[in-house]
């Protein structure tokens, strides 16, 4: 049995975060698993119905921009290890509102480094900020190459830019203030519950929906998709056995071109909705491209394989199988949604 420990999730209740709370609140009994979540437009408690009610289980409504909140939570449950992961995380949002990304990603991030250090000043010893970071931070490659852990920053969005930003104030942290980190880059993550805004499961409520599957520019951009229960193993993996102060690059070696991904779907979909063979990518429209769109990310995966012995658990063809058949078995949770009931959860849950 794990020893006991006080453990602070932030934007548990987002795609990502929602995996990392639902895999530590089960694997492990005697941690406390606190999770605060602003509950953003990407935050939907309904992600967390399963565990919600584990006793182990603490959910606090809070922006990691407000001090006061985070130290109050920092003392109230004597925290000793933090994953952060709450964070806006869209590149279209970014490109039309640079500044709430600068804000969470930025201010928000160097708020709770704040609280941390000073929650932590009087003995840093068996504690841990884990900072969960992506592989936009180094930019955008040519067709070959891969992204390792050494390789200079270079981001190429706002999106990206505020990442880069956080990443940098968590080592400055680890060097000026010696406070005890971890963090990791990871690729592109796909899987249920994930915000239909982002091109999986966008494509996947489209076809379900036959409107338009909109792909940006020639559809040339190549994304790596690791399954998001594979990254939530990641995290808990450096979170556990990572060495203090390294960065850990996340990734499935699994590339793909948007219209080859887009076109896998819709083939999948046509299977299981009984449609003839060739009928959803009828839907396929090629728009606008991205302002600034990077053509190509991968990720060099080595190191956490070779120093802590991870490697993602399922090949793509059946991730992707297993989130089509999630979304289809929960299309009421993409029509809460993409109507907005979702919303309104919090205050049915936790008006009290
Ligand atoms: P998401 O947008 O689905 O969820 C973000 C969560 O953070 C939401 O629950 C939201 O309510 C919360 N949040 C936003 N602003 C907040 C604030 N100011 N205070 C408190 N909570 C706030 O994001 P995701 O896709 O789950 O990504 C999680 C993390 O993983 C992010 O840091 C992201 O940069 C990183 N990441 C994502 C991917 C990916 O493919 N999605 C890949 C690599 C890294
Ligand atoms: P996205 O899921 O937004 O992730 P990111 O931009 O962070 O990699 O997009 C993945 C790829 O799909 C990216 O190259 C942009 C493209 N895309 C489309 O072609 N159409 C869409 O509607 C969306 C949302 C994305």
């Amino acid at each position: 049995m794990s020893a006991q420990r006080n453990i602070l999730i932030t934007g548990g209740a987002g795609f990502i975060g929602s995996h990392v709370v639902r895999r530590f609140v089960t694997k492990y009994p005697n941690y406390r698993i606190i999770n605060l979540d602003a509950l953003t437009y990407a935050g939907n408690l309904e992600n967390l119905r399963d565990v919600e009610k584990a006793s182990n289980y603490v959910f606090v409504k809070a922006d990691i921009c407000d001090a006061e909140a985070l130290t109050k939570v920092f003392k109230g449950y004597a925290l000793d290890g933090v994953v952060h992961l709450a964070a806006e995380s869209h590149v279209d949002r970014s490109i039309t509102d640079p500044l709430s990304f600068v804000r969470t990603n930025v201010f928000g991030t160097v708020t709770l480094l704040n609280a941390a250090r000073e929650a932590w000043k009087g003995s840093m010893e068996g504690k841990r900020f884990y900072h969960v970071s992506t592989d936009e931070v180094y930019g955008s490659l040519h067709d070959d190459g891969l992204f390792l852990e050494t390789t200079p920053y270079d981001p190429q969005s706002p999106y990206s830019a505020s990442k880069a930003a956080s990443d940098h104030f968590v080592r400055a942290y680890g060097n000026t203030y010696k406070l005890p980190f971890v963090l990791s880059n990871c690729s592109n993550n796909y899987g249920s519950h994930h915000f239909p805004e982002k091109l999986i499961p966008l494509m996947i409520n489209n076809i379900r929906n036959n409107k338009p599957l909109p792909v940006y520019g020639k559809g040339e951009n190549v994304r790596d998709w690791l399954w998001v229960e594979d990254h939530a193993s990641a995290i808990d993996t450096i979170f556990h056995t990572g060495r203090n102060g390294e960065t850990y690059n996340i990734g499935g070696h699994n590339e793909w071109k948007n219209i080859d991904l887009v076109h896998l779907l819709c083939g999948i979909m046509d299977r299981k909705l009984g449609r003839a063979e060739g009928e959803s990518a009828k839907l396929i429209t090629y728009v606008t491209d991205r302002a600034g769109h990077d053509l190509r990310y991968a990720i060099d995966a080595g190191k956490i394989e070779r120093e802590l012995g991870w490697k993602p658990s399922i090949t793509f063809e059946v991730g992707l199988e297993r989130t089509v058949d999630w979304y289809i078995a929960n299309t009421e949770w993409l029509d809460h949604v993409t109507s907005g009931a979702y919303l309104h959860y919090y205050e049915a849950q936790y008006a009290r």
